[in-house]
């Protein structure tokens, strides 16, 4: 157990399982993008770890970039997304592929997928760490997922509560 300021959390995946599907991800990019350079779009900051360990794991030319976006309030969805710090590099013509934590009602990942499109990439993929299919209510295709998770709310790994507890090596869930 650990606890993230007021909240006590359990551990729910271990950073071998994390480091192992992490890898496979980066294997499957890599297959599907050989002989392209694909852009990987980070959202931060959640993704920031998660990325990390997939772009080592990347062995075809790519580049990265980095844009931030938040929905959430502690630990619930706000149902609304703003985009606080745009995308900096021009994404007309790119094969785009979207780093993410977590995908959990979908709307953060509807809107910027749209706003990509409109940007004129030549494709869009999202890769997300987690995904809690319960919790979706904007129909948004994932190409890559690392783990399919319960709707519960969960922190580590880049992920947090109220700021805190990005720096855990591994997922832990809300324990109640
Ligand atoms: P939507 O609902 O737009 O939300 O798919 C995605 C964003 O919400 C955050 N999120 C979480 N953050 N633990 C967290 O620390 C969770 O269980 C959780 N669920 C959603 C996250 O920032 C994600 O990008
Ligand atoms: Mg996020």
């Amino acid at each position: 157990m650990v606890t993230v300021k007021d909240k006590v959390f359990a551990p729910f995946i271990e950073k071998e399982q994390l480091a192992q599907r992490i890898a496979e991800l980066a294997d499957k990019i890599n297959t599907d993008y050989a002989g392209r350079t694909p852009l990987l779009v980070v959202v931060l900051n959640g993704a920031f770890l998660f990325a990390a360990d997939l772009i080592r794991h990347i062995t075809i030319p790519c580049e990265v970039s980095f844009i931030r976006l938040a929905s959430y309030a502690q630990t619930q969805s706000t149902g609304r997304v703003k985009q606080v710090l745009g995308l900096q590099e021009p994404v007309a013509g790119r094969d785009v592929v979207v780093v993410e934590d977590i995908v959990d009602t979908g709307l953060t990942m509807a809107q910027l997928v749209q706003q990509l499109w409109e940007q004129e990439a030549s494709s869009v993929e999202i890769a997300t760490l987690l995904y809690k299919p319960e919790a979706i209510r904007e129909s948004v295709t994932l190409r890559y997922v690392g783990f399919e998770i319960q709707n519960r709310f969960v922190v580590g790994f880049g992920l947090d509560y109220d700021g805190q507890g990005r720096n855990l090596d591994a997922i832990y869930v809300l324990a109640n």
